[in-house]
């Protein structure tokens, strides 16, 4: 799967956002080892803090369905469908989410449209992450 295609998906997601209260629809698709894509939106809630970000969204429909290995994951983002001059980082919540299944290797796709992204990795958004290894 290309890059460009990921975001794609990414973004075919953020159209599900659930954003009554900030109005920011953030989409995010995490490509596992086999090749397969789980998608996810932001789920709002009226209590503010019982708000799903799209990672975290993506990564759980993985895991429930007993998938734990991946490889990329993309995210885009836009407030009120507004075109975007920041990219959507993954909030620190999701990047410790992520860490738990994916290690500092995840690549990670910021993205502003599928021609227009950042590539980085887990490990450089958070460095000396604490994960499983760390209770070994
Ligand atoms: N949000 C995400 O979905 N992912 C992030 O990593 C950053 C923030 C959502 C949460 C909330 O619904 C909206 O963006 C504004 O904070």
């Amino acid at each position: 799967m290309t890059p460009e295609e990921l975001v794609r998906q990414a973004l075919a997601a953020m159209k599900f956002a659930y954003v009554p209260y900030s109005g920011y629809a953030v989409g995010a698709a995490l490509l596992t080892e086999d090749g397969k894509v789980f998608a996810g939106c932001n789920i709002e809630n009226a209590a503010y803090g019982n708000t799903l970000c799209a990672e975290r969204t993506a990564l759980f429909k993985a895991v429930s369905e007993g998938v734990t290995e991946f490889t990329d994951i993309a995210i885009v983002g836009s407030l009120d469908g507004k075109k975007n001059t920041l990219v959507t980082g993954p909030c620190g919540v999701c990047r410790q989410a992520l860490y738990e299944f994916c290690g500092p290797r995840l690549r990670v796709l910021m993205a502003k449209s599928e021609d227009d992204y950042i590539e980085t990795t887990l490990g450089d958004l958070l460095p000396y992450g604490f994960g499983p290894a760390n209770l070994e």
